[in-house]
């Protein structure tokens, strides 16, 4: 049996959101936030985090620096349940990069220091212990500098070795959305964009015609549509899912989470369509606390909500394969 059920190559910093802070952000006045959550951030620990906590075992590699806002990342990660014995602590001049969030009325302005992020290169993966997986994932392709060199190989190793590969690229802070995506994605099996990215990277304004052409190369493309809810995309099936119905507090998190809601299903053998509603059910959860996180780490809130919104097949414990949404 594999050690792990998926395996994640990523970034890992913590967020720093202030929330209540006035529409326009003068120069030079000193602006005052009504709220402040520090918690685990970047999209690849989110999915990390909240995939363990619905019963996926998780392994992470990562590099951070010797500071505490790494150090309380990591206590962050391993606190959800995932290993985290193969992220490497690098001392130098480069810190844990940290992302401050201003979420305001109608938009939210997202300041990313990267730092060791930038850094993480091919060495510092373990393949033997990637590949003790049934699946890999990674998130934030673009912003992983340090590795892209050799991305394509990594890509190539990985699916060699047999397992399966999820991906969801995130935002490219460059705008540039490189054509080598294109040769990663042909070894992709599930491919997880917003609506946004999934038109950037096929390069149209059109979201069918950017389906279309995504999977063309992709077996699975699973676009997430915000309040909307989701579509996926398996060769000819097409598949809707509207969003769950909730007291929505805050969207940080929630495309990472509807990932780790697609993914629990999917390495369980879960049809396409039970993947894309409990991916949809997990975003959803996301949205009920502020931060990627905190509906996660609150035990109690999690259970209650999975068991008021999703039915499993059998007596199993949330956590168990299949399922589906309750009416
Ligand atoms: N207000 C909401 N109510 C219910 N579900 C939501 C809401 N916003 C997002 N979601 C869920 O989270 C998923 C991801 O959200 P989205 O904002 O599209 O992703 P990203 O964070 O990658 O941009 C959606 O597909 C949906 O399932
Ligand atoms: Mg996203």
């Amino acid at each position: 049996m594999p050690a792990f059920d998926v395996t994640v190559v990523g970034e890992l910093n913590l967020d720093l959101i202030l929330y209540g802070l006035p529409q326009d952000l003068e120069p030079e006045r000193e602006l005052l936030a009504g709220g402040l959550s520090l918690t685990l951030g970047s999209s690849s620990a989110i999915f990390a985090h909240n995939l363990a906590t619905l019963g996926t075992r998780v392994g992470f590699i990562s590099r951070i620096g010797e500071d505490p806002l790494g150090q309380i990342a990591l206590d962050r990660l391993a606190a959800g349940g995932v290993d985290v014995s193969r992220v490497r602590k690098v001392s130098g001049q480069t810190s844990t990069g940290l992302t401050v969030i201003l979420p305001r009325a109608k938009f939210r302005n997202i300041l990313t220091y990267p730092g060791t992020m930038n850094e993480m290169c091919f060495e510092d993966l373990d393949l033997d212990y990637l590949t003790s997986a049934r699946h890999f994932h990674m998130s934030s392709f673009f912003l992983h500098r340090g590795l892209r060199p050799r991305m394509v190989e990594l890509f190539k190793k990985l699916k060699a070795s047999g397992v399966s590969i999820s991906l969801d690229t995130n935002d490219d802070p460059a705008d540039e959305w490189d054509s080598n995506l294109n040769a990663v994605l042909r070894f992709v099996d599930v491919f997880l964009p917003n609506d946004r990215e999934a038109k950037k990277i096929a390069r149209t304004d059109d979201l069918p015609t950017a389906i279309g052409r995504l999977a063309q190369l992709v077996p699975v493309v699973a676009v997430k549509l915000g309040p909307e809810g989701a579509l996926a995309r398996c060769g000819r099936e097409e598949l809707r899912s509207p969003a769950v119905k909730v007291d929505s507090v805050d969207p940080v998190g929630a495309g990472d989470s509807f990932d780790a809601g697609f993914i629990h299903q999917y390495v369980r053998g879960g049809d396409h369509a039970t993947s894309l509603a409990f991916g949809n059910l997990i975003g959803a959860l996301s949205t009920t606390r502020p931060g990627g996180t905190e509906a996660f780490r609150d035990r109690k809130h999690l259970d209650e909500f999975l068991n008021h919104h999703w039915t499993l097949p059998g007596p199993e414990k949330p956590g168990a394969a299949g399922g589906s949404l309750k009416a």
